[in-house]
Parts: structure tokens; sequence; C-alpha cells
């Protein structure tokens, strides 16, 4: 439940990324020995991973925010559609297990509430590696003695397919190259990672990975700091431009946000950019601007929905392309029941800036579409509540108590389920 209207004032820090988080304690399948994971945020796709890992063999320790975790043995190489319905980053597992046991199940995952996410590019890339790939009763079952290097191109770039084949080709025999690969900074941090623990992988960054695969990666312990969230910063960058507040955002890395900074200056926001944080500071009614989202370098598709948000009440029409998923702006009927002006045609929608939105009860259809319709909710006049949060728990830390600390008038109804 949230009472709009008061600016956010002061400082929060980001946690650790998710979509860096995920792959990274999957990684944890290619060898037998421990990796201490710190800066792991606690959110329940993480949750749902460990338990996932675990059902498979992996042993998991938490410290605070510093996870243990090694896998010795494989106690069964199937992951249950439990889990895997509940979050599709689960198919990451394919590549690790059959890369190291030479064996892997994992149910389809099917369409979602953003589009019909295919896994042709994952399924696709195991079979240029050599894996005998085959579809039957829902699940993909995964074979191969030992997999082989081979020249992969991912049509589209593919985020979770540029790292479950980078993880699959560590083990391979020979050389891989990943080409179209995906660019995302949370690829980049996977791979620097698996290199920390002997991989040999060039080119991570660019649109073209070589990875020489390794009999073994290397013994002992690893420690590793997964990076920053830049979804989970920009978030709030947008929410204290949204509130016409200050915030600052502590993270290492700011210019990780450089894809986001660049549009909220255009609509006015002033923004400080320093070593280790990002002040985002908004004095009047945004202006209107167009976005196009695209995989990385371009503008994340993981902050529309917010910036959307944002945008509904901005001074004149903007336009929003969504070029990465088909059908991600569910968000926006919701926010039309807030009194924004939106109109949608296909994968692009026409803002006409309202006045000031007006709070009401709204429901969350994903995680980052969830996240929206709080921001939104935040810079409304009234209360809203915003339902199935759920969702917005995935991919959130304790998002009410970070929000209240910069003084959102923010709370829980009903407690959360896994985070
Ligand atoms: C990841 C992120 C998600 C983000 C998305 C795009 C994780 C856990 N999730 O999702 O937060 O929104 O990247 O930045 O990191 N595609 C195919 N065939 C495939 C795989 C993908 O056609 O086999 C298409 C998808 O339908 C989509 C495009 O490729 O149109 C990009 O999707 P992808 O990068 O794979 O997204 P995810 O990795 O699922």
């Amino acid at each position: 439940m949230v009472q709009g209207g008061p600016p956010l004032h002061g400082e929060i820090s980001a946690g650790g990324a998710k979509n860096a988080a995920l792959p990274i304690l999957v990684s944890s399948l290619i060898s037998p020995h421990w990796c201490i994971l710190e800066n792991i945020p606690q959110v329940a796709d993480v949750a749902t991973m460990c338990r996932l890992l675990g059902v498979l063999g992996a042993t998991t320790k938490w410290e605070g925010s510093r996870l243990w975790i090694r896998t010795e043995s494989l106690k069964s190489s199937e992951a249950p559609y439990a889990l895997v319905s509940t979050m599709r980053a689960s198919i990451l597992v394919l590549g690790p297990l059959v890369a190291r046991w030479g064996e892997a199940t994992v149910p389809l995952p099917g369409g979602c509430a953003i589009g019909s996410r295919p896994v042709n590019l994952h399924i696709d890339g195991l079979r240029a590696l050599g894996a005998d790939v085959r579809i039957a009763h829902g699940n993909i079952h995964v074979q191969a003695t030992r997999l082989r290097g081979a020249r992969i191109t991912l049509d589209p770039s593919s985020v979770t397919g540029t790292a479950n084949l980078m993880m699959a080709a560590v083990l391979a025999k020979g050389t891989t190259v990943i080409e179209n690969a995906a660019q995302e900074p949370e690829v980049s941090d996977l791979a620097a990672f698996l290199v920390t623990r002997g991989a040999r992988i060039l080119g991570y960054g660019s649109n073209q990975i070589t990875i020489d695969g390794v009999d073994t990666l290397d013994a002992g312990e690893h420690q590793y700091t997964i990076m920053p969230d830049r979804i989970e910063a920009g978030t709030y960058m947008i929410a204290g431009a949204a509130t016409r507040g200050d915030v600052t955002v502590r993270m290492a890395c700011p210019a990780l946000l450089d894809t986001l900074c660049t549009p909220l200056r255009d609509t006015g926001a002033e923004i400080y950019v320093n070593q280790d944080s990002i002040r985002v500071r908004m004095q009047r009614r945004p202006s209107a601007i167009d976005i196009t989202t695209g995989p990385s370098p371009g503008f994340p598709t993981d902050l529309q929905p917010q910036m959307s948000a944002f945008l509904s009440f901005a001074d004149g029409v903007s336009h929003i392309k969504e070029t990465v998923f088909e059908n991600r702006l569910s968000h926006l009927p919701e926010l039309r029941r807030m009194g924004a002006n939106i109109t949608t045609k296909r994968n692009e929608a026409r803002i006409s800036g309202v006045q000031k939105l007006s709070g009401a009860p709204v429901m969350a259809s994903d995680l980052r579409g969830g996240a929206a319709l709080i921001l939104a909710s935040l810079a409304a006049e009234g209360e809203s509540t915003v339902s199935r949060v759920y969702h917005v728990d995935r991919g959130y830390e304790h998002i009410e108590r970070k929000l209240s600390l910069l003084g959102a008038n923010i709370r829980r109804i009903k407690k959360a389920r896994n985070a």
C-alpha cells in the first residue's frame, strides 16, 4: 500500500545483481570446489535457484549476504517442473549439467507474461557442441559424453543463451566461438568469475566470445563479489526523479547506468555521477522523451516499464518502442487505471503525459512491470494498492524497506512469500 506524494530523499545502496548471481550460482555445478560468493541479493529468484541446485546436489551455506556453494556429487540430473515453472532462468542448469555429468533434463519453460520466450538458441547451441538433445513429454533431455568446441551464432542475441553455452563450453574439448553473443554486463560478470576459477574465456563484453575448453577448473576455494544490480539502482533513480526528489544510489561502477543517465537527463533530471554513487535530483515536471529498448549497449528492456510509468506524467508526448520482448507493455493498462493517457500498437506505446496520476488499486503481472506500478504509486496523488507483489520480490531486495528509507509512505500488507 502506497500513499503517493512525498518526494524521495536520501541515500541507499544497490544490492548484488540478480541476473549475474543466478548464472554464477549455477556455474557451481561445473566444479566440486567451494565458491564463496559475496553480495548475493536476498531475492526470491535466488532462493528458488538455491533450492533447484540443492535438488541437483549442491551444498549451500549462508553467512549474511555471503554464500558458500559447491557440488561434490550429483543427486539428480533433472530439474523439477515446480521450480522451472516459477523461474525461467532454471534453463541455465542445462549447459553445466551436461558439461560435467553428461546428462540433463529440464522441463520446457513455456511462455510467460512478457512473451512466448523460446529456448531454441539454448537447444541449437548445445546440439552444435555435440550434445544429443531430445524433446519429449514437455522435457528437454540432453546427453553427451564430452562436448566439443564449435562456432555458434545466436540470432537474436540472448543473455541466458550466451551464459548457458559459455558454461557448457568451459569444459568442452577444443575452442568454442559464440557470435552475436550478449554484451550485457551480467554475462561479463559470469565470464570474469569463470576465469578466476581457471576457465579460458576471451572477448566477453564484446559480441564475440571465445572459450578454450579445459579438462577441469582449478582446485581450491574461489571468492568472488557479484556486481551491483544496475536494474535495481536504475529503478530507484527513476523513483527519485518521478517524485521530484533527490536520491543517491551507492554502487560500485556507476558507469553501468550510462544508458539510463542520458535519457533521464533529457527529461530534465540533474544527475551527478561520482566514483561509487549516482545522485539524481529532479526539480520540475519531466519533459517527454522517446525510448527504444535494445540488447546491451541499448536501453535495457528491464528499465522500460519503470521509465514508461515516469513518462506518463511528463510534459508532452513520449513514444516507447519495446524491441526485445513481444509483450512487455502489460503494465500500461494498469497505468491507465491511474489516469495515464496511453495508446498502444503492437510493441509501441504513445504516452501523452498527464499532470498527475491518481492512486488506484493495481495489479502486477511481471517483475519489472510491478516495480513500475510501485513507482507510479509513489508519484501519484492519494493511495494505491499494488497486488501480486510476489512478482516484484523475485528481483528486488526488501523494496518497501529501501523506499521507506528514502521517505516513501509504503507498507506491505501481506508478508512476502520467499523474500
Ligand atoms: C535475460 C534477463 C532478463 C532480461 C533479458 C533481456 C536473466 C535471468 N534474465 O532474460 O531480465 O529482460 O535478458 O535483457 O538474466 N530468444 C529466442 N530464443 C532463445 C532465447 C531467446 O528467440 O532461445 C529471444 C527472446 O524471445 C527475446 C530475445 O531473444 O526476444 C532476448 O531474450 P534473452 O536475452 O534470451 O532473455 P533472457 O536471457 O531470458
